[in-house]
């Protein structure tokens, strides 16, 4: 299945939210606009790509997510996006501004125990979600254009659903951020076992209409049978050039970091490499600092520790 309706505006919308096409192009802009195009281009004959993002704390990789995803939300009309975040920090996918709040959903699993707080107050906030009981319930009630930010309670849970996602007849795109919390490496026992099967499941996303992006601040917070399966490379200002890239490390060191105008980045793609501005800036809304958390989790925390105490008195006496 080829998606046509972003097509046509396809190098208009990188050109507005994303690339900055100055009147005289390096070989650096043309190559990594076409590995823009390579992203935005939704074409099944090239399929689904697997990008990853890393950087130094601060350097703008949830950022460069946000501009993919808002370039999706602007321009494709019948693709459904959806967002990972962390449990117990802010939720980054606020960064896409108050004016594009409506354009949020949030959907939770029944009975998860997920539930929202205001950081700053530490008080729970009722916020308008969907609840949703599998995953054919969770994808039907996922919304075209809006960033439909997803939480079954369990980071683990998306290796499966992005398995599911394969199975839909529609593109479908994974924001995932802190993949490390999702894959992460020096696993043992079912845990390895489960994210080999998932690795197995990246790779095939070149032949299926999913697009992964995610990122992570160390390269390595991420199982090295994922990693090896990543597409697309975006070096960001403190990444750590791996073994395999063309990019060097001192290229990467000289990137230039602008806070007003936005870091510039690195983009590789077989072998083949360019560099362009992340222009848009995402900031956290002022004032607004929001954090989802799983309750259940906190309570058996609690349970545990108290037992923890328990057993410790035990074997004391
Ligand atoms: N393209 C950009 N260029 C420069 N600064 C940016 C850019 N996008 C966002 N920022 C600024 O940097 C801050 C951090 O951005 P962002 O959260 O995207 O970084 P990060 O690398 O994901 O950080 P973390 O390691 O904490 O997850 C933002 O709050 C904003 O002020
Ligand atoms: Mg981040």
């Amino acid at each position: 299945m080829t998606s046509k309706d972003g097509d046509s505006r396809m190098s208009q919308s990188v050109i507005e939210l994303m690339y900055d096409d100055g009147p005289k192009k390096s070989r650096m802009d043309y190559e990594a606009e076409r590995i823009l195009k390579r992203i935005i281009h939704h074409d099944s004959d090239n399929g689904g790509v697997y990008v990853e993002v890393t950087g130094a704390q601060g350097a703008g990789k949830t950022g460069a997510m946000l501009g993919f995803m808002e370039q999706i939300m602007t321009f494709y009309k019948k693709e459904k996006i959806f967002w990972s975040s962390s449990y117990k920090a802010p939720l980054q996918f606020l960064k896409l501004g108050e004016d594009k709040f409506d354009k949020i959903v949030f959907l939770v699993k029944k009975d998860s125990g997920v539930v929202f707080r205001n950081r700053k107050t530490g008080k729970l906030i009722p916020l308008d979600v969907k609840e949703f009981t599998d995953f054919d319930d969770l994808y039907r009630k996922a919304e075209y254009q809006k960033c439909n930010a997803v939480f079954f309670g369990n980071r683990f849970e998306w290796m499966d659903f992005i398995e599911y996602l394969r199975s839909v007849f529609e593109w479908s795109h994974v924001f995932i951020d802190e993949f490390g919390e999702v894959a992460p490496s020096d696993q043992s026992g079912e845990m390895w076992s489960k994210i080999k099967q998932f690795s197995e499941v990246v790779k095939e996303v070149r032949k299926c209409d999913v697009n992964l992006f995610t990122n992570s601040q160390s390269a390595t917070d991420v199982d090295y049978r994922i990693r090896k399966k990543i597409m697309i490379k975006i070096f960001l200002p403190g990444a750590s050039a791996d073994n395999k890239s063309r990019i060097r490390q001192s290229a990467i060191d000289n990137l230039m970091q602008d806070p007003i105008n936005g870091n510039f980045g690195y983009l590789e793609y077989s072998g083949k490499f360019g560099r362009m501005q992340f222009s848009k800036i995402y900031k956290p809304p002022r004032g607004l600092s929001i954090e989802a958390i799983v309750l259940k989790n906190d309570e058996d925390e609690k349970e545990d520790k108290k037992k923890g105490r328990k057993k410790k008195k035990g074997s004391d006496d």
